[in-house]
Formats: C-alpha cells, sequence, structure tokens
C-alpha cells in the first residue's frame, strides 16, 4: 500500500496540511467528542487537561463543562499547538485555559494537577500506551478521572488497513483499552461501545 502523506498528518499534524486535518478534525469529530463526553460528570471547578489535543475543540468543550475550572491542552505537535491556541485565544486571555507542547509520556506538569484527562483519537499513536498511561494518571489527582474515546475499535471493515496507512499505529478493541488501563495501575474501569460501529470509550479513576 502506497503511504499517503497528507494522512500521516492525523498521526502529527505538521504545516498547512496539518493544520487543514486539524481544521477539518474539529468539524469531523464532533459526534464522537460528544458521545465521549457524556460518560464523565466533571464538576464546575474541575481542572481538566486534554491530551493530544488537536486542533482544541475538545478544550472548548471542557471550558464549557466546567465552568469555574481550568483547561490545559498538550500535543507534541507545534502546528496543533498553534491551532488549539487560535481555536481557544478568548479563554486563553481570560486565564482559564493554556496550551503546551508535549509528549503525553513526558507531561510537564507536578503530581496531582487535574481532576479529568480526556484523550481523543490519540492513544492510537503512543509509541509506549502503558507508561503513558501511567504518566497521565502521576498528573491526576487521587480519584480523578481518565477518558479515551476513539471510533475505530478494530471492528470495522478496512481498520485492519490503518497501521499500514499510519506506521506505528495501533487500533485498540475496549477489552485492550481496559487490559492497558489495568496494567497501568488504574481502577473502576469501564468500557462503552459506541451508537456507531467501531467507536469505543474507556473510562477509569487514578
Ligand atoms: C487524530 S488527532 C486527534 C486530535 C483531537 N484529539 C481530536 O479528537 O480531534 C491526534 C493528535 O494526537 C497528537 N499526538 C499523538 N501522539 C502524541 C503524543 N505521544 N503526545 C502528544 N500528542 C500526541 C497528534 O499530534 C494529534 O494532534
Amino acid at each position: 500500500m502506497n503511504i499517503d502523506p497528507f494522512i500521516q498528518n492525523a498521526a502529527k499534524p505538521v504545516g498547512s496540511d496539518g493544520e487543514a486535518i486539524l481544521r477539518r478534525m474539529n468539524q469531523s469529530h464532533a459526534d464522537l467528542a460528544a458521545w465521549g463526553f457524556s460518560h464523565v460528570h466533571p464538576l464546575p471547578g474541575a481542572d481538566t487537561l486534554d491530551v493530544g489535543c488537536g486542533g482544541g475543540m475538545n478544550l472548548v468543550t471542557l471550558l464549557r463543562l466546567c465552568p469555574a475550572g481550568t483547561a490545559t491542552g498538550i500535543d507534541y505537535s507545534a502546528t496543533s499547538v498553534r491551532v488549539s491556541e487560535q481555536t481557544n485565544a478568548t479563554a486563553i486571555a481570560e486565564g482559564r485555559c493554556r496550551i503546551l507542547q508535549a509528549d503525553v509520556s513526558h507531561l510537564p506538569f507536578p503530581d496531582d494537577s487535574f481532576d479529568l484527562v480526556t484523550a481523543f483519537e490519540t492513544l492510537y499513536f503512543w509509541p509506549v500506551p502503558v507508561e503513558s498511561l501511567a504518566e497521565v494518571k502521576r498528573v491526576l489527582r487521587p480519584g480523578g478521572s481518565i477518558l479515551i474515546c476513539h471510533e475505530a475499535d478494530g471492528s470495522r471493515p478496512g481498520d485492519e488497513l490503518w497501521p499500514q496507512k499510519i506506521p506505528g499505529m495501533r487500533v485498540y478493541s475496549a477489552e485492550q483499552l481496559r487490559e492497558l488501563l489495568t496494567q497501568a495501575g488504574y481502577t473502576g474501569i469501564a468500557t462503552h461501545t459506541g451508537p456507531r460501529q467501531g467507536w469505543v470509550v474507556a473510562t477509569a479513576q487514578a
């Protein structure tokens, strides 16, 4: 299979193609994100973190769900950081939102910093998922929650082709997400499959 360079931007957006794909994902992931967010109920004053924040639309939702809280985004792509900053410019100016360039495997935050961490459409690309989930757990407050949400769980025709289209990408079933979270030390793990084929959510507590 020929590798389409445009599609590689899903894993790490770069430049103008990366910016285009991020703006597209801000729209095309809306239904998936709404379904994912229906599985968590953060308090209004919660401090939240979105890892692999992409174009920044999930930060917009976190700021709306937690009007007295804060929303932080991290992404290892400079292009994602820039687009997320544009998407959340008002909240950043108000001091309620910040976006940092960082890899999920080394988060630039002290222990016990957040009440909720969300990860939409990103864990597929993490080369060391258990270690990275443990790193997320480190920055969660005790009892804080993680939400993982993917549109591909391997059950859709063609899902098996993703690792060929995007080298390094891995698609996880609900049971495999549960196993990763267990290995990373989380408790209270729950998984749900979606109203559309392939959609999967996993939630757990630190
Ligand atoms: C498919 S996009 C999803 C963006 C957004 N979460 C959404 O749902 O629209 C994946 C994002 O995860 C980021 N990402 C992938 N691996 C990462 C890692 N190890 N650390 C930080 N960000 C990562 C990519 O740069 C990209 O912005």
